[in-house]
């Protein structure tokens, strides 16, 4: 399969760990931008008499950091971020805000994309016509369990949970600000259960469907976790990410405007 996931795969084998880590690409890409656009202006203005105004700086700045992270390897949904970012620092900058707004903002930051710089699982979500294809493969018995692993803000469980009211659900997630979001949201649902924690400590023996929408990175492990402890007969199911050597045993593309591509395997 072409590789459209948004996560990059390029630097995952370069000597320095750092470069594998795609946050600190983009951090990296910052600095170098500065140097060669603020480096670039103080050299014109010392030698051509050449002044350039800030916010054309903070521009340039961006669209450098833009073109860097894409050497760097960084997916594509790093590039508004890298533009936004140092406009976003001029802009706090001048309206002088107070420092533990910038404290604050960080942590909020971390508590939402938890998974996103170390397991290099970002926080994207299942769209509602997913949810639709997803309900097709859901068997009709009774005692059916199904887990979302990586469970984010629980849309995927909420919907199908009502969808099956007597089947159980169970979503697994280590973001706290998505884990708390879904928990308000799904406490009406009876049939849901949320757990904080890692889903690599779940066994995935009791479900007749798990459910994973997660990036390139961890899919060849978690294919082997499934073979390993799910039942004969029960299905995994991961949303765009195939696993490299395992073909799926079937592949059902949704409608939907990013043509998702459910990846389903009966164990
Ligand atoms: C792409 S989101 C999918 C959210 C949800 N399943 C959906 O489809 O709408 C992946 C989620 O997996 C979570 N995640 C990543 N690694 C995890 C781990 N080891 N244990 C639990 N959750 C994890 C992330 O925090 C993120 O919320």
């Amino acid at each position: 399969m072409a590789d459209r996931s948004p996560v990059s795969r390029r630097f995952d084998n370069v000597p320095a760990v750092w470069l594998r880590v795609p946050v600190l690409r983009a951090v990296a890409a910052q600095i170098l931008a500065g140097v060669i656009v603020f480096g670039g202006a103080a050299l014109a203005r010392k030698y051509l008499g050449q002044i350039t105004p800030v916010p054309g700086l903070v521009l340039g700045q961006g669209g450098m950091a833009c073109l860097i992270g894409a050497w760097f390897g960084l997916a594509r949904w790093w590039a508004p971020l890298n533009l936004f970012l140092p406009w976003a620092a001029y802009y706090s900058l001048q309206l002088a805000l107070p420092p533990w707004l910038y404290l604050a903002a960080f942590f909020l930051t971390v508590a939402v994309f938890w998974n996103a710089a170390g397991e290099r699982i970002p926080l994207f979500l299942t769209n509602a016509k997913t949810w639709a294809a997803l309900e097709d493969l859901i068997p009709a018995a009774q005692d059916t369990s199904v887990v979302d692993l990586g469970s984010g803000l629980g849309g995927t469980l909420g919907h199908l949970s009502k969808r099956f009211p007597g089947h159980g659900f169970l979503g697994v997630e280590t973001a706290p600000v998505p884990y708390w979001i879904s928990k308000i949201r799904l406490s009406g649902h009876d049939n849901v259960t949320l757990r904080y924690g890692d889903f690599w400590d779940v066994s995935l023996e009791p479900f007749n469907v798990v459910y994973c929408f997660l990036s390139p990175v961890p899919m060849e492990r978690l294919y082997a976790k499934a073979k390993e402890e799910m039942r004969t007969g029960s299905l995994f199911v991961s949303n765009s990410f195939d696993v490299p050597g395992s073909p799926a045993d079937e592949v059902r593309e949704v409608a939907d405007r990013r043509q998702t591509k459910l990846h389903i395997w009966r164990m």
